[in-house]
């Protein structure tokens, strides 16, 4: 499949200074779950109908790890469109699990769009499922909202089967400037500093990699970059070529932590 050569243009609207913030520390954003308003907000940003941001992770889930017959756990699903997309794509069972009632009430909405899809209330450090029930379990753009995202790692551990995959897709705070910068041109003004109080929030490799290590039912770990979505499905490069907002762009400064269970 050839793929598009040039991303859409940066956005005129958009001024042409933007200052980084020192990332070396971690600075925590105000809230770990949303008050309604914000909920509500976030759910109307994210719910409009060309969106490629939740088929771009299900379709790379599915390329990398086949979700079929799969009983799969989303963390922090919030209006539960990625765990809706994964659903379609001929998984087993999907459970979306949020802290938020708002966020929860909304993604319910959208069980009857796919077979094996659910939504519970409940909190990341104190899942509300056994040991050793999910073959995959994944979160994304979530982990950098935590104020304590190592107790969360544990509970997808402690939740998955022996052998089983966790997959993290997240900012990463110490992406490339040069990243860094060509994402921002193509955001709306008014967002940028939300992006940038979420990717100071973000995780660095070296934070992951310590955490992991605390785990001893980890029998291993990788962390990589978030490859460029072009050309994984046609259904991606459809919807990326009418994106008004190029959230896709995300893959430069996102990452994996891909680890296995015992
Ligand atoms: C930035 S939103 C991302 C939602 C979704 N993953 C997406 O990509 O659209 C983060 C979500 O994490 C949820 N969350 C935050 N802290 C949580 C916790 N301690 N337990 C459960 N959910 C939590 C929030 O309610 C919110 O829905």
């Amino acid at each position: 499949m050839p793929k598009p050569k040039e991303v859409s243009p940066p956005r005129p609207e958009l001024g042409e200074i933007i200052i980084i913030p020192d990332r070396t520390k971690r600075v925590l954003e105000p809230s770990e779950i949303f008050n309604e308003t914000e909920a509500n907000l976030y759910i109307e940003g994210c719910d409009f109908p060309e969106t490629s941001d939740y088929i771009i992770p299900a379709v790379w889930l599915d390329n990398e790890f086949s979700v079929s017959g799969k009983n799969i756990l989303e963390i922090c699903t919030g209006p539960g469109n990625l765990a809706l997309e994964i659903s379609k794509l001929g998984a087993k069972n999907v459970v979306g699990l949020d802290g938020d009632p708002t966020m929860i009430n909304h993604a319910r909405q959208k069980q009857n769009f796919a077979e094996g899809l659910k939504f519970q209330l409940g909190l990341v450090d104190n899942m509300p499922f056994n040991n050793d029930t999910f073959d995959l379990t994944i979160v994304q753009n979530s982990m950098h909202q935590l104020f304590n995202p190592l107790d969360a790692l544990k509970e997808m551990v402690r939740v998955l089967k022996p052998g089983g995959t966790g997959v993290i897709r997240d900012f990463d705070r110490l992406c490339s400037e040069e990243d860094l910068i060509e994402r921002l041109k193509h955001t709306k003004p008014g967002i940028v500093e939300l992006l940038l109080d979420s990717i100071l929030a973000a995780q660095t490799p070296e934070e992951w990699t310590e955490m992991l290590n605390q785990i001893p039912d980890i029998a291993s770990f990788e962390i990589r970059k978030v490859p460029d979505p072009r050309g994984s499905s046609p259904e991606v490069d459809r919807l990326i070529a009418l994106d008004p907002v190029p959230h896709w762009l995300d893959h430069l400064i996102s990452q994996d932590v891909i680890f296995v269970k015992k």
